[in-house]
């Protein structure tokens, strides 16, 4: 199958190695408006066809699917335009700009019977895969809450603050391991940097569940934190990205209460068992996605990550965004 790909800033070429050197796809071709770019990959990449123009890659009928990496304002007019020309589109987090959007892209892919396939890479994680069979079998027990910090001194983007930068990464996990999306959103966020940009924002959820989260995202911090905690009923579990080794460890701690038999008797006893990190496979997400969308594309199979999940991201994130532009006010989100 031969696969365009339009955008190779900072992250289409990691797409690109993947298709490329894994023998993904029989013919790749890559696209950017800025012919430095084109011109850098090729030079990588001898044996890529190369184009400044996305018509080439739309009117070229052997191209069968197209991987979209440009900025965010782009992903819902260029998905568009590729969908119409009969492609199976792949779009990098997040989705679309707008959930009206999103919804649009969804509708035209069914219409045109085509995948549509969202680049939440970290659903395509060795640690966030086995945290989700963890919660499956109930290793953990009920799920009371999850707190997130991915912050850094990061990279500031022009045209989105912080939460469309980020948190898609946290978002998309979380409602991976709930199996359930949020009702309840409410953000405090800062442009402290550039004007009107927010670059720190701090991300609350609340599930039909019961469970709660905190989601922190911050551009403008000393020390890279890509750190989740999970507090089940049963055991706790901590996941740090950072960490060459051991990204999950599981806690069998936890407090137990119990109905006083006599007047003044301990009410509470604290529970501390062992810390297990268990195996995880080693592969590389990327390479699991990009292999995922071809063979959706060949099978013509609904993705792990299709257009419902990146909607369901998007509509979260755009929660967050108005309750963050309006002072932290809760926003419900409707079903
Ligand atoms: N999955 C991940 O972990 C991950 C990580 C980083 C970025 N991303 C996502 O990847 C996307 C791109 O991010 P980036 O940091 O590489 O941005 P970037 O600004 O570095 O690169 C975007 C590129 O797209 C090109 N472009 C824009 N419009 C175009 C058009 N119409 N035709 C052809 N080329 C066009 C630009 O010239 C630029 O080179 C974003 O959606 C971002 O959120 C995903």
């Amino acid at each position: 199958m031969n696969i365009g790909i339009i955008g190779l800033g900072y992250w289409g070429p990691n797409l690109v190695r993947n298709l490329y050197e894994s023998n993904l796809c029989e013919q790749l071709f890559c696209c950017d408006l800025n012919e430095a770019k084109v011109n850098k990959i090729k030079s990588r990449y001898p044996a890529l066809k190369t184009t400044t123009a996305f018509r080439d890659i739309l009117d070229n009928p052997s191209i069968a699917g197209v991987v979209i990496a440009t900025p965010v304002s782009t992903h819902h007019p260029l998905a568009k335009e590729c969908l119409n020309a009969g492609k199976h589109v792949f779009v990098e987090k997040p989705f679309t700009a707008s959930t009206a959007e999103a919804k649009e892209l969804v509708e035209l892919a069914k219409a045109q019977n085509r995948v549509i396939m969202v680049g939440h890479t970290f659903e395509y994680s060795p640690p966030v895969i086995k945290i989700k069979e963890l919660i499956d079998r109930g290793e953990l027990g009920k799920i009371y809450y999850i707190s997130a910090s991915r912050v850094n001194l990061g990279l500031h983007q022009k045209d989105v603050s912080v939460i469309w930068d980020l948190a898609p990464h946290d978002f998309s996990s979380i409602f991976y391991w709930l199996t359930e999306e949020p009702v309840r959103v409410s953000a405090m966020g800062k442009d402290y940097v550039q004007k009107n940009i927010p670059d720190v924002a701090f991300i609350n959820l609340e599930f039909p569940s019961g469970c709660i989260a905190n989601v922190q995202v911050s551009w403008l911090s000393p020390s890279k934190l890509r750190r989740t905690t999970i507090v089940g009923s049963e055991k706790m579990l901590v996941y740090d990205d950072t960490e060459n080794f051991e990204k999950v460890k599981i806690y069998d701690k936890g407090v137990n209460y119990k109905d006083p038999e006599t007047f003044g008797e301990f009410q509470l006893s604290y529970r501390t068992g062992d810390v297990v990190s268990p195996h995880l496979e080693t592969f590389e997400p990327l390479n699991r996605e990009m292999r995922h969308f071809i063979e959706c594309c060949q099978k013509n199979l609904k993705p792990k990550t299709d257009g419902d999940n990146g909607l369901r991201v998007v509509a979260a994130l755009e929660a967050a965004e108005l309750s963050m532009r309006r002072g932290g006010v809760v926003v419900e989100l409707k079903r």
